[in-house]
């Protein structure tokens, strides 16, 4: 990491609008993987994380429904959304780093460790997009997931919202999509959501550990706060739960159950 702290590399990456040069710094970082943690705490952090000049970046509700996955374009569209959901998924942990100064190396470790597997994401998906003929950035993008992210401060609630919430949702729609895609002939594009999947399940993992050891540390019930964070998030559509994976990923039946009954409403 040369002469820069860990929280200054960390900051950069968050400023970086060149996708690459974004992805490629993340990457730097976890690589050297050595760092103090009396330097994780950087600059300020920016309002929004950087994109390129050109990009539509709009709110959430503007943006327009997908075609179908029966069409070319359906597809797509899709994997750009994913895409930038990955991208976005490199910047949570950077901010769950950022954000957090004072925890154990441990903790720091282990949001590199996802940081280095979103990196892997999102270049999959760009390259698959790439192949299929499109750049990465030809449609509009949304700061959903930094949005939500930055609205919950608090270290236990961004562990239930983050990865227990929002990441554990991709694991349920992930099997529909695989299903749609091969189902479309794009067995390639399904092959790589189905790794991504598989490394999902770790980070919906990881989160469930601190998630749990954050609410011991303050004697927490976690189910109980896991519940009441949960109450605050809708799905915008009924899907079925991924029960295995989530299972995997450290779910309780309880929180199971619950999640489920949400999802039906
Ligand atoms: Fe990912
Ligand atoms: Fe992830």
């Amino acid at each position: 990491m040369m002469e820069e702290t860990i929280g200054e590399a960390l900051v950069e990456v968050l400023v970086e609008p060149d996708i690459h040069r974004k992805l490629k710094l993340a990457e730097e970082i976890c690589r050297s993987g050595n760092f103090r943690v009396k330097e994780i705490q950087g600059p300020p952090i920016p309002p929004q994380p950087g994109r390129p000049k050109d990009w539509r970046v709009l709110p959430t509700e503007e943006l327009q429904e997908r075609p179908s996955l029966t069409q070319a374009d359906g597809r797509r569209a899709l994997l750009h959304s994913v895409a930038h959901i990955e991208l976005s998924a490199v910047e949570l942990p950077i901010l769950a780093i950022l954000e957090f100064p004072g925890r154990e190396a441990e903790y720091y470790r282990d949001m590199l460790y996802i940081i280095a597997e979103e990196v892997r994401h999102t270049r999959w998906l760009i390259r698959r997009l790439e192949e299929l003929g499109e750049e990465m950035g030809s449609r509009s993008v949304h700061l959903g997931l930094w949005n939500t992210a930055r609205a919950y401060p608090d270290l236990c609630d961004r562990l239930a919202v983050v990865p227990r919430i929002l990441e554990a949702r991709g694991l349920d729609v992930s099997h529909k999509i695989r299903r749609q895609l091969v189902g479309a002939g794009d067995r390639e594009s399904a092959r790589i959501l189905e790794e991504i999947y598989l490394d999902e399940i770790k980070h919906v993992a990881l989160g469930t550990k601190w998630f749990r050891r954050v609410c011991r540390e303050r004697g927490l019930s976690p189910i109980s706060h896991f519940l009441s964070i949960s109450r605050k998030f809708q799905p915008s559509r009924p899907v079925a739960i991924d029960r295995e994976g989530r299972r995997r990923a450290g779910f309780s039946e309880a929180e199971l159950e619950f999640v489920k009954g949400k999802h039906q409403t």
